[in-house]
């Protein structure tokens, strides 16, 4: 699952697409983790896409990773200034890749 103390035990790599990036990342196979009110753990994302379609105001949208071993797209929080903290999508990823922080 996801480390939800990620901002204490990660680095800020940088940003992408507007969205940080939570090292280490090492493309293809290494993502990191991307958001930070919602955050997704690209590394466990096996791009299930239960988040996309249940999200009420559409957080996310696919973004692609070929190459990398668990799947060649993620889903990337590109909106998640929008999020209303109805937690849905914590609820739905098979593999708890998804951490939302309300407050
Ligand atoms: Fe969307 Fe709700 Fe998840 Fe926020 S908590 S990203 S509103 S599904
Ligand atoms: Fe990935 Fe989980 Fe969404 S596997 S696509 S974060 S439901």
């Amino acid at each position: 699952a996801i480390d939800s103390n990620f901002e204490v035990n990660r680095e800020r790599a940088g940003e992408e697409d507007g969205v940080a990036v939570w090292g280490p990342v090492e493309p293809p196979e290494k993502q990191g983790i991307r958001g930070t009110h919602v955050a997704v753990d690209f590394d466990i994302c096996l791009a299930d896409g239960a988040c996309l379609e249940d999200c009420p105001v559409d957080v996310f949208e696919w973004v692609d990773t070929p190459g990398h071993p668990e799947s060649e797209r993620k889903a990337n929080p590109a909106d998640e200034d929008q999020c209303i903290d109805c937690m849905l999508c914590v609820d739905v990823c098979p593999v708890d890749a998804i951490d939302v922080d309300p407050g």
